[in-house]
């Protein structure tokens, strides 16, 4: 059983979610690949049987940048699981979460919340005003708003206004910014919470330096999962 199983309405809404999203990616591939219309589908064909490294490399290799903020950039449908079974399992009361575009990661944290029933609710963050309309529309439309708050703005200031400690974080902004966001957060972790980052392999330039400071840092257990798009995995041991 997964979690669509018993719950036919948000199967297929997400279903139309992340379809979308993958008609968007490569509707914006396409215009960025210099070739013709059979190249570019002996390309994807490949792409779609390469590992999270080999994708990036693949995408750099033809100047192929997945990056628009006019996108929604979803996580795909098994990342969503994973962030839903995540939260299943250390069953926390608020989850951060840093780009929040409209909202399909956050659906998947809220029908967790929702099964746990503690109270908790996932903060969701967005610079783009019509991503937050949408990411509000979308959890109203499952039935989960109630889990939801959302924080509109550049996430580096909204931060500001959170009070509340933290036990998840999902950081899923431009990857150039993780660092800087990760540290921005630290202080707001509980010891115990865990910090889940995304595009690690796919965004492997930009968020090098981020992988470097993590592996240095004696007060945080990481590592990466070669799954998806490459999924930073860790632990905070103590807040420092
Ligand atoms: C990869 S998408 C997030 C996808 C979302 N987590 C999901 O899976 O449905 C990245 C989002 O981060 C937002 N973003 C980037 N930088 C930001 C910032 N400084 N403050 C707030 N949002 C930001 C972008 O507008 C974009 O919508």
């Amino acid at each position: 059983m997964n979690l669509f199983s018993k719950n036919a309405k948000l199967k297929s809404f997400l279903d139309n979610l992340h379809s979308e999203n993958e008609k968007q990616l490569i509707f914006q591939a396409r215009n960025q690949f210099n070739g013709t219309d059979e190249e570019f589908k002996q390309l994807l064909t490949k792409y779609n049987t390469y590992n999270a490294i080999e994708k990036g490399k693949i995408l750099e290799e033809n100047r192929i940048k997945i990056q628009n903020e006019e996108l929604a950039l979803s996580v795909s449908p098994e990342m969503g699981q994973f962030l839903f079974m995540t939260a299943m399992i250390l069953k926390p009361k608020i989850i951060l979460e840093l780009g929040s575009s409209i909202g399909v990661s956050t659906i998947y944290f809220a029908e967790a919340l929702r099964q746990i029933n503690n109270d908790g609710f996932v903060i969701a963050t967005e610079l783009s005003k019509e991503k937050c309309d949408n990411i509000l529309k979308n959890a109203e439309l499952v039935g989960l708003n109630q889990y939801v708050k959302i924080l509109y703005g550049d996430v580096f200031e909204t931060i500001k206004n959170i009070n509340e400690k933290i036990d998840i974080v999902f950081i899923d902004i431009w990857a150039s910014g993780y660092m800087e966001i990760f540290e921005a957060t630290r202080g707001l972790l509980k010891p115990g919470a865990v910090f889940i980052a995304d595009n690690m392999y796919s965004a492997g330039k930009e968020t090098a330096l981020f992988k470097e400071y993590l592996d240095k840092d004696d007060t945080v257990y990481n590592i990466t999962l070669d799954f998806e798009s490459g999924v930073e995995y860790g632990i905070i041991l103590k807040n420092n």
